[in-house]
């Protein structure tokens, strides 16, 4: 792993930030956890989680220990414990009289609406236990989940949880290669998908990838069960195929939950890392559950009753995971739950269905604020967005400019806003303001939750003053923390727990401003975030070198306005390939290289700018000097480049791209 040092210059002006806003004393009067929380999980963290996860959650039988840290960095939480996610997501809101309450509001892209009860739900999911189960699916089994956002994926997820089978939910953006990779490396038994969804009013197929990633032998799915959700006409394998709709027909709506250990794996879900392989990071039961929970009710002080919630992230990334699955479910939140994107068929759809559905917490990425801010405001000042009155933030840091056209256009200037930092390895989140207590600072996280030892510590690991930078830690286990990479546990202490003894290592740079607050400022290592997307330098280098025409790549993340960062790839031709020649050659090349990328990882991982270059900057041991392709790509001067192995690559290059 590399770690260029952390820039805090970029910064400066985010740190000169000196507007505060404080709660409203109303705000801060009704709030669901008040300031004495830091103190109550200062005195005591561990007896401080054991509540938690106590009031939060029904267990079925009571844990012994709250944690058992003897063999780190493998953690156990609520040892002894027993519970059940589906029934604590479910059932138990039903048992208590809660079955009538809207669960989810379902807005599907075409315009086709749904409204789904905590009753309705468990139904589905006691259904869908009980198909799968019927299906062979055991406590235990993998079963990979290659859906849109629907409802069915929250069955999917919860009848997986329910049976204590493994999900792993591959995001449909991902390309079939991905989807196979993902499939292979966690064995699942089962894959359930959907014929396909619709993007700006067009039906998108999905199932075809994953006939193409099940096309050859040697993989252990022994069933597909597919959602007809866009009615589109695909391929059928008999015998393997299964109707979503008829197999729910036939099952019994009647399924019993037990209750699972509460380090039982909850599911898979993989993520990029440094290296060409993405990670499997796995997330148990009872510690995962407890902090969802705990976060999703005080960060975004959600009152179960009268609130609408709206997180607007697709159920193939963590927050869709923790956010729109576990936490609001088990919280019993009535949520809005939408299919397509924010422009079809119009600029204004989300606003619009804020107001439809009186939405009153919103959970977005700084990506799409700032995307909205670039329609203009004009947009959302068309609707009526009164019922708003939490703003959420998460995936990238969130620049002042986008915070503040939050609240002031969005949160009519009075909505608090959580800038939540937190990571698919986290579980749930770890750094954010708490609404009725903290005078909130635009483009900052601020706080570690109550509970959580997060740091700023410099190469040595020792903690850095306030007014400084330097690399973000977390210092003690907590409840939501990945447990291993999956099959991989080597990797996990590697990559997490080498870089700093006995400290979670996050990946990214942060500051403490004078207060002593949280600044995140991107990574260190190289993962790039595009569109709050998060994406692996190694893993397009990789893609793109699997070309016959590729020699060597290098990736790089470019400051992006919009979408944070974007994916800029310098690559060199193998002199020996046959390349397209004459005219239009060089676009065609470039295309050529974008869809491969494309057919790899996804479309999200296509390079916006490829540039052929005759070489690259290494150093005199072999290392790509990504930090000069990185100024090539944002436009500086790459500066001193007496390290390099050949000081006169760079300019070549810079001549390169003037031509
Ligand atoms: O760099 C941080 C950034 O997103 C990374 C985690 O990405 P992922 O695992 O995909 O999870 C995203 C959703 C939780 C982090 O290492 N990140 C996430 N939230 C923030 C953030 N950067 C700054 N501010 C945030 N609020």
């Amino acid at each position: 792993m590399s770690h260029e040092t952390v820039k805090g210059d970029a910064f400066e002006n985010l740190l000169r930030e000196e507007r505060q806003f404080a709660p409203s004393p109303e705000f801060a009067a009704a709030a669901n956890v008040k300031e004495g929380i830091y103190a109550e999980a200062n005195a005591d963290r561990l007896a401080f989680w054991a509540e938690q996860a106590r009031t939060r959650l029904t267990w079925s039988k009571d844990f012994t220990e709250t944690l058992d840290w003897s063999d780190p960095p493998f953690a156990k939480w609520f040892v002894g414990g027993e519970v059940n996610a589906a029934y604590n997501a479910l059932d138990r809101h039903v048992e208590n009289g809660l079955g009538d309450r809207v669960a989810i509001y379902f807005e599907g892209e075409p315009g086709d609406t749904e409204t789904i009860t905590y009753a309705d739900l468990t139904e589905r999911v006691k259904r869908a236990a009980n198909a799968f189960e019927a299906l062979g699916v055991a406590k235990g089994d993998r079963v990979a989940v290659y859906l849109p956002m629907i409802p069915e994926a929250v069955v999917t997820m919860l009848a997986c949880a329910r049976i204590g089978a493994v999900h792993s939910v591959v995001f449909g953006g991902f390309s079939s290669e991905a989807l196979r990779s993902r499939i292979d490396d966690a064995e699942a038994k089962l894959v359930v998908t959907a014929d396909g969804t619709f993007r700006r009013g067009k039906p998108s197929p999905l199932k075809p990838a994953v006939d193409e990633a099940l096309a050859e032998d040697g993989h252990t799915v022994q069933h597909v069960l597919v959602v007809r959700r866009n009615k589109q006409d695909v391929a059928w394998t008999e015998g393997r195929d299964l109707d979503w709709s008829e197999a729910m027909a036939s099952a019994s709506p009647e399924h019993t939950a037990v209750g699972h250990d509460s380090e039982h794996p909850l599911y898979i879900l993989y993520t990029s890392g440094t290296t060409g392989k993405p990670k499997g990071i796995l997330h148990t039961t009872g510690g995962y559950l407890t902090q969802c929970a705990f976060t999703h009710s005080a960060v975004f002080d959600l009152k179960p009753e009268t609130d609408v919630y709206w997180c607007t992230a697709d159920i193939g990334w963590v927050t869709g995971h923790s956010y729109v699955t576990y936490g609001p479910l088990i919280n019993g939140a009535t949520q809005v739950m939408y299919e397509g994107t924010p422009d079809s068929p119009h600029q204004g759809r989300w606003w619009e269905i804020v107001e439809k559905y009186k939405v009153s917490i919103l959970y977005t990425a700084p990506t799409a604020i700032r995307t909205m801010m670039k329609w203009g405001s004009d947009i959302p000042a068309k609707y009526d967005l009164s019922s708003i009155r939490i703003l959420g933030s998460v995936g990238e840091p969130i620049n002042p400019e986008a915070w503040m056209w939050y609240r002031e256009v969005i949160g009519a200037g009075k909505a608090p806003i959580v800038d939540t930092w937190w990571q698919t390895e986290t579980g749930a989140i770890m750094i954010a303001p708490l609404p009725g207590v903290t005078s909130t600072k635009p483009g900052s996280a601020q706080v570690p939750l109550p509970g959580i030892a997060v740091d700023v510590v410099d190469e040595a690991g020792a903690a850095v003053p306030n007014g400084h930078g330097g690399f973000l830690v977390v210092r003690e286990p907590w409840p939501s923390m990945l447990r291993t990479v999956w099959g991989d546990p080597q990797r996990f202490k590697d990559t997490y727990w080498s870089r700093f003894e006995g400290m979670y290592f996050a990946g990214d740079g942060a500051k403490k401003d004078d207060d002593g607050d949280i600044w995140l400022l991107g990574r260190v290592d190289d993962v790039m975030n595009v569109s709050g997307h998060r994406l692996s330098t190694t893993e397009i280098e990789s893609a793109l070198v699997s070309h016959p025409w590729v020699a060597e790549a290098a990736v790089v993340g470019a400051a992006d306005e919009t979408t944070g960062q974007a994916v800029v790839a310098f690559v060199i031709l193998r002199g020996e390939a046959e390349l397209p020649s004459g005219e239009g050659a060089d676009a065609e090349i470039i295309q050529t290289l974008r869809n491969h990328v494309g057919h790899e990882i996804g479309p999200i991982a296509k390079p916006r700018h490829i540039l052929v270059v005759p070489e690259l900057p290494k150093t005199r041991s072999g290392k790509i000097m990504r930090r000069l392709l990185k100024d090539v790509a944002e436009g500086r001067d790459p500066g001193d480049a007496t390290t390099l192995a050949d000081p006169t690559v760079m300019q070549k290059i810079a001549a390169d791209l003037r031509k």
